[in-house]
């Protein structure tokens, strides 16, 4: 994310990941004078707040730095004797974000808004935070282990287990930020007694690794009520976009860093319609159905994002197009699934398109072509795809999404 911001932005700027074993490690690699500055991940982020000479409040508040900024401007013409370490913390302004921007009129932020917090390690603190930013003023916590929830609730109130009703002075909440860590999935679902607010709300899940948790999928049979779902990919790239502005002082390119993000998170699976498959729809409805290529294409894209995977569509009726987009998918693509229309019976040059770059493919047909006319048995592809999806109509490109998705992007 930030590599192809700074390349967008014609920065010779470079940000590599670096393991350390200890934090003295941390030490030398800020004092190193090579940096402009460095990102922290766990475990360090409250353990580095005493080796920096500035911290930000709101960082010092939440007791955590994500961000440290190291300054080597000149004094009075003489160069510092070590550089300058200002500390900061944007994994709450990536919440906080997230929750502005998904909160509908109906629950804007007022003085009964409640939030729930779930989890009560370093992110449910930048999640408190955040809440209090917004001016959500009752914040409720619950954890898997009430001690460590404890430590938390100086100013903010314990639900002591999954059986207990919400607190009967609050309103229902109306935001909930779940920052439970990913390794070991949470074994309970947000208790429904919680989740009655009447406008619904937001529902913020931390974890994008994967992006599909149980919370998310209890919360994705609450949208037809009303629930905002926002996925972990949104926090990270909205604090990634504000660390990018803190470290170089700039207006980040928030198109491209999204952008790389769900490169670097999903699956890329490259949907290719050919020849006279822009009039679906309206071509020989009995043959080929009346939905529309949009329509397929749309719910392609939602079904792939259902399974992490990222769907990009491409139609063209000339050869030499989906030659050059087969081609342009090299080292991007994980799957192709192709319905290459009449150019499966003539095109060895898309055949050769599929085997020169390599990536596993699958030949789709919306019709039984065995059933059809005698020029329509040949296939030049179906020997090299990894699977012939044939005569299932439209619902073939779910059953296509559903194999390349879950099997064919891990070959
Ligand atoms: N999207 C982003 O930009 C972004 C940025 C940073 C972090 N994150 C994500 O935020 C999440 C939280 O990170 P963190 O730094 O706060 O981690 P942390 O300090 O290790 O805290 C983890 C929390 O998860 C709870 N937990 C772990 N496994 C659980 C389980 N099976 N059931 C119930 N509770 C469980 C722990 O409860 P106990 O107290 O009972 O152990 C603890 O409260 C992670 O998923 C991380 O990947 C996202």
């Amino acid at each position: 994310m930030h590599n192809s911001a700074y390349s967008a932005c014609g920065m010779p700027h470079v940000y590599d990941s670096l393991q350390v074993d200890s934090l003295s490690s941390v030490q030398g690699l800020l004092e190193e004078g090579k940096r402009d500055g460095i990102v922290v991940s766990l475990p360090y982020k409250t353990e580095i707040l005493q080796m920096l000479d500035e911290v930000a409040p709101d960082a010092r508040c939440i007791g955590a730095v994500n961000t440290v900024v190291i300054e080597k401007d000149f004094i009075s013409g003489q160069p510092m004797k070590r550089p300058i370490l200002k500390g900061y913390n944007t994994d709450y302004i990536g919440i906080m974000n997230c929750i502005q921007l998904s909160l509908s009129p109906a629950n804007s932020v007022k003085q009964g808004t409640s939030a729930l917090i779930v989890g009560a390690g370093g992110m449910a603190r930048a999640a408190i935070y955040a809440c209090v930013q917004v001016g959500i003023q009752n914040v409720c916590i619950f954890n898997r282990t009430r001690e460590n929830a404890h430590k938390l609730t100086e100013y903010y109130e314990l639900i002591d287990t999954l059986d207990s009703p919400w607190p009967a002075q609050l309103r229902q909440p109306t935001v909930i930020v779940s920052c439970i860590a990913p390794d070991t999935p949470a074994t309970f679902s947000i208790p429904e007694q919680w989740l009655c607010s009447k406008t619904s709300g937001v529902f913020i899940e931390l974890a994008y690794t994967p992006l599909a948790t149980p919370f998310t999928k209890q919360m994705q049979s609450k949208v037809s009520r009303g629930w905002i779902l926002v996925d972990g990919f949104e926090v990270l790239v909205e604090q990634g976009v504000a660390q990018f502005e803190i470290l170089t002082r700039r207006p980040a390119p928030v198109y491209v860093m999204r952008d790389a993000v769900q490169r670097s998170i999903l699956n890329a699976i490259l949907l290719l319609n050919g020849p006279n498959l822009n009039l679906l729809g309206t071509r020989e409805p009995h043959l080929y159905g009346t939905t529309a290529l949009k329509d397929i294409e749309q719910s392609s894209i939602e079904l792939g994002t259902k399974l992490e995977a990222r769907i990009e569509t491409f139609q063209s009726n000339h050869e030499g197009h989906l030659i050059d987009r087969i081609h342009a998918a090299r080292g991007v693509a994980d799957a192709i699934m192709i319905n290459p229309g009449a150019f499966t019976h003539t095109s060895v040059a898309i055949r050769d398109a599929l085997l020169g770059v390599n990536i596993p493919f699958i030949e789709m047909h919306i019709t039984n072509v065995h059933t059809r006319e005698a020029f329509r048995q040949h296939s030049f592809l179906s020997d090299k795809a990894a699977a012939c999806i044939i005569g299932l109509g439209v619902f073939g490109y779910e059953v296509a999404i559903e194999h390349a998705a879950r099997d064919l992007v891990n070959k």
